[in-house]
């Protein structure tokens, strides 16, 4: 039996109604990729755990090797049993199954897609209804461009245009790998899309904890009166892996920490932290605010003294207490890479509500810990009362969004210790997803691909916005590439980064929080 209300997570209860999607017909570009096999397909058996698939689904593989049908769904089997959060129900599963193929091409091939295209007629024909196509684009970038023609030219981009049952494509990341790329790649679709039908995907936009960014900053009247630059001191934004690059050396070699991490994720927790309140929750008025918000981020000091930026690789270290090779070590990689492992910002906001509040962001690999969080730290108040630093341990007040793991909301208050005299210490408040709403939430691509099978954009990159945030990542890729290694810095694999970093706060009397709850 498929998902009912009651045994539902409460999250999903009462929204199949809201959120039901027309039949449709989902076509994974790089099919036999490793974001498919992890990511996506556990995300459609989740969603047809939960009832939240349309009636008529299905699904088409495309790929550059043959592959049979069967094959394909053994693949897709064997994914959903090793990546979904929950376990496999046969009954639910071969439903979908029965409707999955496989469709061999080449991604530069127009005929490859005039066979797609018959093949989706076909599916049509014998359901006896129209169907919308939803292209999930999972190539490497190198293919986008001709993937976003070939739907043109085969006339795929353009069926039922003007109804209920347009054709939608979702590109995943990174899109483009600079300002120029950026641009070209949104003329393309541009010419083969209206942008009501693009969904340009970060998948940390579908995390329930950036979601919920919005709702704790305007849904909660206590935070956004302080949400300023009266009384924040700066703020923080981590977001830190512990694995290094594995196997996508290759991949990682063409892309760095600024590309592959803050170009896109932490620019988007940033916005969603920093950006005035929307208007409504319209997807263009949310977007509209986000672009405006990375619109008025300042230019960087890209200068060698005092640079708003540090880029550093890890070197050979201990990680969860085994040892772990330096980044030039691993495979793939060039013995003498200028690529970054590791990125750090400061970064200026010149508007009404943020100047002069320095805005720190980082991400890397191989450090100490996995953790993304944002940290607002708030202004200390005068030290009138509680001076006596032998008596009073003061923290600065801080609110931490964790965004994983162990989702949740922290804030860091100081307290009276227990005691005949007067002294005090920090503590902290703590709201837990897990203690409130139990462990098992939606991933993030379960939401993001029901939207965009919805056609909701809310949580999916305007054309705009990849642009206004390239603008500021671009010229500092420049200038590093100008520079080759020099200037890189070496961070110990296991440990939060390379003193660089440190001393990028130094200059304001910050220092960074050791992230995590
Ligand atoms: P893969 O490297 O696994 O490639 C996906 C598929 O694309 C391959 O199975 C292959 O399919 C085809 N392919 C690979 N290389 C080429 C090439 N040079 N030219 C043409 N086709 C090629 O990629 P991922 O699945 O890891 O990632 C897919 C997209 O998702 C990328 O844009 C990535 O940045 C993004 N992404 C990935 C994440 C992840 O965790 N993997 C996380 C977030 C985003 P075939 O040979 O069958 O045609
Ligand atoms: C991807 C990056 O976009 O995000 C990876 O390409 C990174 O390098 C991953 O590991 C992190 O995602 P998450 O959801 O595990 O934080």
């Amino acid at each position: 039996m498929l998902g009912t209300e009651t045994q539902r997570h409460p999250f999903l209860q009462g929204l199949s109604k809201h959120r039901g999607a027309p039949p449709t017909a989902i076509v994974i570009f790089g099919a036999s990729g490793d974001l498919t096999s992890r990511k996506l397909v556990p995300a459609i058996y989740n969603l047809s755990v939960d009832n939240l698939l349309p009636p008529d689904f299905f699904l088409i593989g495309f790929g550059r090797k043959e592959m049979a049908d069967e094959a394909f769904r053994e693949a897709m089997t064997e994914s959903v049993e090793t990546y979904s959060r929950r376990e496999l129900q046969k009954d639910i599963w071969e439903r979908v199954c029965g409707n999955a193929f496989y469709h061999a091409g080449g991604y530069d091939q127009p005929g490859s897609y005039q066979v797609l295209r018959e093949r989706i007629e076909g599916i049509e024909k014998d359901l006896g209804r129209e169907v919308q196509t939803l292209f999930y684009i999972s190539t490497p970038p190198s293919v986008f461009q001709p993937i976003l023609e070939n739907l043109g030219s085969s006339g795929l981009a353009r069926r039922h245009r003007h109804s209920g049952f347009a054709s939608k494509v979702v590109i995943e990341k990174p899109f483009g790998s600079d300002l120029e790329s950026a641009r070209e790649l949104n003329r393309v679709i541009t010419r083969q899309f209206d942008e009501r039908q693009v969904f340009r995907i970060d998948h940390y936009l579908g995390k329930e904890t950036v979601q919920d960014l919005l709702v704790q900053r305007f849904a909660n009247s206590i935070f956004e009166p302080l949400w300023n630059r009266r009384y924040v001191e700066c703020v923080q934004i981590t977001v830190a892996e512990d694995i290094g690059v594995g196997s996508r050396g290759g991949y990682y070699e063409q892309s760095g920490a600024m590309r592959d991490m803050i170009q896109n994720h932490t620019m988007q927790l940033l916005s969603l932290t920093a950006m005035e309140p929307p208007v409504s929750l319209d997807p263009e008025a949310i977007r509209d605010e986000k672009v405006k918000l990375l619109k008025a981020i300042q230019p960087l000091n890209l200068g060698e003294k005092d640079a708003d930026v540090v880029r550093a690789q890890y070197a050979e270290g201990l990680v969860g207490g085994k040892k772990v090779p330096g980044y030039t070590h691993e495979d793939g990689v060039a013995a003498d890479s200028a690529t970054e492992t590791y990125a750090a910002l400061r970064l200026t906001i010149n508007n009404w509500r943020w100047s002069g509040v320095p805005f720190y962001m980082r991400s890397g690999k191989r450090l100490a810990r996995r953790v993304s969080e944002i940290a607002v730290q708030f202004k200390r108040p005068p030290g009138i009362l509680f001076s006596d630093a032998e008596r009073f341990d003061l923290a600065s007040n801080t609110m931490v969004i964790q965004i994983q793991p162990d989702e949740g909301t922290t804030l860091l208050l100081n307290s009276k210790i227990p005691g005949l005299e007067t002294r005090t210490q920090p503590v902290k408040m703590h709201f837990r997803y897990r203690t409130t709403y139990g462990s098992n939430t939606p991933e993030a691509y379960e939401r993001l691909l029901l939207d965009s099978m919805v056609g909701d954009s809310t949580l999916f990159i305007r054309g705009d916005e990849t642009e206004a945030s390239w603008k500021l990542i671009s010229p500092i890729l420049e200038r590093w590439e100008s520079f080759g290694r020099q200037g890189m810095e070496s961070y110990v694999a296991g440990s939060w980064g390379p003193l660089a970093a440190e001393r990028l706060l130094w200059n304001n009397r910050h220092e960074w929080r050791r992230a995590g709850p």
